[in-house]
């Protein structure tokens, strides 16, 4: 398969690029490195041994999306990665976040229609079930979201399936992730958040690193196992593998499907301290914050779903995950700029 990968370029942009190259497929990321590095595909066709094309544009700019279908195309399905992705800056500048995440997947879709390519895979999230606290997370569960962000992805599964519905030639999988989080095994990619991470992994990762103090706790007071909130992290190479599946499934079958990719066990944040300290030899001090406005107690998937209907499988442990953020981090300590001005 040729596949263009729209946000190519980003933390699981980049590690599905690379799973695919593996796969014998052929890839193209249009990105317009608003959030990543061009280093990060330079490495995966270093890894590989296969080029990873990357071209910068913008995906809401239908002259850069054109561009693609003509230059590089044809393809046979697109992934769409590309959007803005935090949660507390979507509650500050909702219009943008709005403007980005929706206009790209409409300026994407109407090319890809021009040019007669028809598969469509869908970064969504499992933000989509809003406050449910229905757990294992099923994908029939009715949904709704709590942010700006979240209602971007839940508005782009509402077109893509409209759409889907519209043309009987349409294939769209939409994938709801739980948490990514990891790196590839080599340390050469990996996340790399600018300024102060949000999420707990790369938070913890530079708390490792001496580039912060201590870990902030959001809560001990959920009830859960030991009081903090409980999350379904998956390693972003299993996602990845996601991914393909998800692409051999879109080209065989036509409609929609709405797949979780997780690995359907919850981990605490304090069971996921003490296996990064485990993993790798080191102590995270932290201090118990009180609870972040807008978490939940517990998420963590149903995914017998992707099983079933996509054949995968999670497979790597939160060992193998703690295990390989650190060795990204520790290889990269200012990710992919490698310097401390970033
Ligand atoms: P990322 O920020 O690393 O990757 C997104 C990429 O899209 C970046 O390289 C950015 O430069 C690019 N981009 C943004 N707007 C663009 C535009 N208009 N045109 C072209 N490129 C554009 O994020 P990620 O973690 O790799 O996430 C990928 C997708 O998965 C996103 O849609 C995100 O919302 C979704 N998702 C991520 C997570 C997570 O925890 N990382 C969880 C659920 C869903
Ligand atoms: C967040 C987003 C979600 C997004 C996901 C991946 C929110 C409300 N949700 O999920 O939409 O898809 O990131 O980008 O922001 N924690 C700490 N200290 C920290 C950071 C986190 O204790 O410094 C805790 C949180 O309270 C939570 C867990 O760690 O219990 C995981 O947090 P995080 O990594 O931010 O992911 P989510 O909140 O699950």
């Amino acid at each position: 398969m040729r596949v263009l990968l729209t946000g190519g370029a980003g933390f699981i942009g980049s590690h599905t690029a690379l799973c695919l190259l593996e796969a014998g497929h052929e890839i193209v990321a249009l990105d317009n490195l608003n959030n990543s590095s061009p280093e990060a595909l330079k490495r995966v066709s270093e890894l590989t041994g296969k080029q990873a094309t990357l071209v910068v544009g913008d995906c809401t700019v239908e002259a850069d999306v054109e561009k693609v279908f003509t230059e590089y195309g044809p393809f046979d399905a697109v992934v769409h990665f590309a959007g803005h992705k935090a949660v507390g800056e979507s509650v500050s500048i909702p219009l943008e976040y709005y403007r980005n995440n929706l206009n790209s997947t409409l300026v994407l879709c109407n090319v890809m229609k021009k040019h007669g390519c028809l598969n469509l895979v869908f970064s969504s999230s499992a933000t989509v079930y809003g406050t449910n606290t229905q757990v294992p997370l099923h994908e029939d569960l009715p949904t709704g979201c709590t942010n700006p962000y979240g209602w971007t992805k839940w508005m782009n599964e509402q077109i893509l399936t409209d759409w889907s519905h519209a043309e009987k030639d349409v294939s769209v999988v939409l994938l709801r992730y739980f948490n990514p989080i990891g790196a590839h095994q080599s340390g050469r990619i990996g996340e790399d958040p600018s300024g102060i991470p949000n999420n707990l992994m790369p938070y913890v990762c530079q708390v490792a690193s001496g580039k912060l103090q201590k870990l902030h706790v959001f809560g001990n007071d959920y009830d859960t196992v030991d009081g903090t909130g409980v999350r379904d992290y998956i390693h972003v190479c299993d996602l990845a593998n996601g991914h393909l599946k998800a692409l051999e499934y879109a080209v065989e079958h036509k409609g929609v499907e709405v797949v979780n990719l997780g690995t359907g066990e919850g981990y605490s944040v304090m069971q996921l301290v003490h296996a990064f300290e485990e993993a790798n030899g080191i102590e995270i001090p932290y201090v118990v914050d009180p609870r972040r406005p807008g978490d939940i107690a517990i998420c963590y998937a149903d995914p017998k779903k992707a099983n079933e209907k996509l054949k995968w499988q999670a497979t790597r442990t939160l060992t193998d995950m703690c295990r390989d953020a650190w060795n990204w981090q520790k290889q990269n300590p200012f990710g992919y700029h490698g310097d401390e001005n970033k």
